[in-house]
């Protein structure tokens, strides 16, 4: 989602910024923007579509403070005058976040007699900042106010035309780190924005005020200037690389040996709390992680007394946690950043109820926040649509039950099913002009074919519905004609006779049936169109193997429809919005 970079030193800051917003592009964005100060002045240049489009506009603007933008739309279209950074009169500013109320204020901002161009909330961010500031003439007691009108969340870079080796920047639920250097500083979304130049950062809390400049930066809590907490990055940030793959997915789906053996062996159980002692474990997570939720549920439920349910983060965030039970909330995050997520854990935090992150990414705002973490080491993750660091997070419940999983015997398993691919790409040739589809299993499979609908619909734009497939005689089988495209997984054998069942009732009204199953449950060849057996591994890791395959033919029919795989529409790869 948005993301912001800032600098202000004695360097050419557009190169700077541009690099940065390069670092920043993971996040998913549509347009991309730069303003720098040149003769008390800003200058602002930006475009819609990819940072190398915007960097080809640029001129030659040798500037030394400047701020950055990537966007991804929420209030108005992708478009140029959408995009930021946004200026009215005197002020320019960037904007990560939502102001919520910003209608009525830009009502009353257009009484005042301001005009706007854009459809964004975040221009209205700009007027008001703008015109706090001809009242006060003082950025700190501007954003001070500014916190007190506004609704919403943001993080929020400003330049004042006039002032050129200043930037105010101010955040409330939206990420923003300062990085500190000799004789230059910056502001940016994460770390690994600013890692080429220094790894000393200091963090932003919520609701904080900062003035920086190129030897000074002052920090504003409560009204009160605080001490610079300077925090070392100590963590080397892979390099993104594609490694001869065509698509960042498929790299990340071959990594999965790696990820999995890496997953095992950092693995301890002193991270955890004594999980023995909860009477309620709520898991909650967003999209593929509230997935990977589910299994992790349907795992613990069978050593654990507690009652274990997995919510979605945004639901969850607006419900009361029972104060009688002794609860645990696990958020599983791959991003770290997930908006609904955080507001969770910080809910939590306020009630003092114990949480437990299942993290991605390092020292990110979810890892900060929680009690107890374990980070799942999947490495950095680029395609939107997540493939290794959900493994992951499975691997991570699957290990939580029983740490003594057979390493080498799954290694072995993921690396016979990755070999799997061809008949992957001949299923992705089967569905590919399809234009609905289902997945369909029972338990543990179910959720399997949960999180390979989702595949399918963010990167193939394939509408697919995953169903228990018991389920599917309630209502759903009236769908059913000649060739409806099902997609059936059965790895658990104790309920495969019932699966099995359901796969003769779509067949009988004619349905196709492609058949995902691990290799010694035996199905009758008149009940399938296709199958693709898997590996037999031990029963709590049985699912990733499974997972592989829909992640191939998920991967494979995007591809051969032409999809930007790595980049799928309208979708970013860090949602820091609610
Ligand atoms: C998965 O492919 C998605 N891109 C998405 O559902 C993702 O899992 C979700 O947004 C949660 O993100 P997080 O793991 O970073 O919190």
């Amino acid at each position: 989602m948005c993301g912001i970079i800032g600098y202000v030193g004695s360097k050419n800051a557009p190169a700077i910024l541009i690099e940065g917003l390069k670092k920043l592009e993971y996040r998913g964005y549509d347009s991309a923007g730069i303003a720098v100060l040149k003769n008390n002045k800003t200058i602002i240049t930006k475009e819609k579509g990819t940072i190398c489009k915007l960097e080809e506009k640029l001129k030659e603007n040798m500037s030394t403070t400047g701020i950055g933008h990537t966007r991804w739309a929420t209030h108005g279209v992708p478009n140029k005058i959408n995009s930021h950074p946004h200026k009215v009169e005197n002020i320019t500013i960037v904007h990560n976040g939502i102001i919520e109320n910003y209608l009525e204020l830009k009502e009353k901002l257009i009484n005042k007699g301001y005009n706007f161009k854009s459809d964004t909330d975040s221009e209205v961010a700009c007027a008001l900042i703008c015109d706090l500031f001809k009242e006060k003439n003082d950025m700190q007691k501007v954003l001070e106010e500014f916190k007190k009108i506004t609704r919403g969340a943001y993080a929020i870079g400003v330049l004042i035309d006039g002032v050129e080796d200043k930037i105010y920047a101010i955040r409330n639920k939206s990420p923003l780190i300062i990085g500190v250097s000799e004789e230059e500083n910056f502001i940016a979304s994460d770390v690994p924005a600013i890692l080429e130049y220094t790894n000393k950062y200091i963090l932003l809390e919520d609701m904080d005020i900062a003035i920086i400049g190129k030897n000074d930066i002052s920090i504003f809590r409560s009204n009160k200037k605080i001490k610079n907490d300077i925090k070392i990055f100590d963590k080397k940030v892979d390099k993104i690389d594609k490694n001869g793959y065509k698509h960042f997915m498929l790299k990340e789906i071959n990594e999965q040996p790696d990820v999995i053996r890496r997953t095992i062996e950092s693995f301890s159980k002193k991270d955890l709390p004594n999980l023995t002692k909860y009477e309620k474990i709520d898991i909650v997570a967003c999209g593929s992680a509230y997935h990977a939720g589910l299994i992790g549920e349907h795992l613990l439920s069978k050593k654990l007394k507690a009652v274990i349910t997995t919510h979605i983060a945004s639901e969850y965030r607006y419900k009361d946690i029972n104060p009688n039970f002794k609860t645990l909330v696990i958020v599983i995050s791959q991003s770290g950043e997930t908006a609904d997520s955080l507001e969770v854990i910080k809910k939590a935090n306020e009630k003092n109820i114990d949480t437990l992150g299942i993290i991605n990414v390092y020292k990110s705002s979810i890892a900060r926040e929680v009690k107890y973490l374990v980070y799942t080491k999947a490495g950095f993750e680029i395609s939107v649509a997540t493939t290794k660091a959900y493994l992951s997070q499975i691997t991570t419940f699957a290990l939580m039950v029983n740490s003594k999983l057979n390493k080498e015997e799954i290694v072995k398993a993921i690396n016979k099913t990755l070999k799997l691919e061809q008949d992957c790409i001949n299923i992705a040739k089967k569905i590919k002009n399809q234009e609905n589809l289902f997945f369909i299993g029972r338990g543990i499979d179910h959720y399997i074919g949960l999180e390979g609908s989702l595949k399918l619909k963010e990167i193939s734009y394939i509408h697919s519905e995953a169903y228990p497939a018991g389920e599917l005689k309630h209502g759903t089988i009236s769908l059913v004609s000649k060739n409806t495209p099902f997609i059936a997984t059965i790895t658990d054998e104790v309920i495969s006779e019932k699966t099995i069942s359901n796969i003769k009732e779509v067949k009988a009204r004619d349905g196709n049936i492609t058949l995902i199953a691990t290799e010694d449950i035996k199905v009758n060849e008149d009940y399938y169109d296709s199958l693709i057996q898997i590996p037999k591994v031990q029963k709590d890791l049985q699912p990733l193997l499974a997972i592989i395959i829909l992640q191939l033919i998920s991967y494979h029919t995007a591809r051969l429809r032409g999809c930007d795989i790595d980049k799928p529409r309208n979708l970013a790869k860090s949602v820091t919005v609610e």
